[in-house]
């Protein structure tokens, strides 16, 4: 599995916006999706193309397009949610899957409530999208509920990362590759990001 950290000063900056307690749930949805569409464009720099014939007001030319219905993003629900139009906006012709997990409170274990994936998903490029990698066991199950349902070519996208998450992740799934907003500093008792943003699907969606 490959892992890589986001550098770009637009989305260290738009991440230092989510963190803040003061970030109304307008803004943070709002943002959530911007630096979805920012981590988008890096984790699809791999996108094939393939040559098609265009006709311009000058010649006829040959040029590459890439064929966006053959990319799937799936957002763990719920917080994932708030990623999509994100990636949609890049890849407009792109499928939509869903995946239903959610951590129990007490034992932090994930646990599945939906699974709906699109069409001939061995052979898409598949995009897994999800705020928060904390404990990492939603983000195993999640690629483990793909894998079972024949996916193959597989990257995960989280915007925060606690160090546990990634190690989990990159054990269980050593042949994805995940891309990272940020990765914060541990997880608390509580298995809470720290500082982390707290909880990324109350606050996309002001649930309390
Ligand atoms: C959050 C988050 C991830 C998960 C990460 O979802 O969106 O899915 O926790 O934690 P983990 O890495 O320890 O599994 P949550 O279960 O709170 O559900 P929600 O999105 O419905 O709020
Ligand atoms: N889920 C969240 O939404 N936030 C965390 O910090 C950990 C899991």
């Amino acid at each position: 599995m490959s892992v890589s950290y986001m550098t770009h000063p637009l989305i260290k900056h738009k991440i230092t916006l989510l963190r803040k307690e003061t970030t109304g749930t307008n803004e943070f949805r709002q943002i959530v999706e911007e630096i979805a569409m920012l981590m988008g464009y890096e984790a699809l720099s791999d996108l094939p193309t393939t040559d098609v014939p265009v006709k311009t007001p000058i010649e006829e030319t040959v040029q590459p397009v890439i064929d966006g219905k053959k990319l799937a993003v799936v957002p763990i629900l719920r917080a994932g949610l708030g990623m999509v139009n994100g990636i949609l906006a890049l890849v407009p012709s792109a499928k939509v899957g869903h995946i239903g997990l959610y951590r129990d409170p007490v034992t932090h274990e994930p646990h599945e409530y939906y699974c709906k994936l699109p069409d001939s998903i061995e052979e898409r490029q598949i995009v897994v999208v999800d705020p928060m990698l904390a404990t990492g066991g939603s983000a195993v199950d999640a690629v483990n509920l793909i894998k079972q349902r024949g996916g193959k070519k597989i990257k995960f996208m989280s915007i925060i990362a606690a160090p546990e998450g990634v190690s989990a992740l990159m054990k269980a799934h050593p042949d994805i590759q995940l891309y990272v907003g940020c990765l914060d500093r541990q997880l608390n008792e509580n298995a809470y990001i720290c500082p982390g943003l707290g909880d990324a699907g109350d606050r996309i969606f002001g649930t309390i």
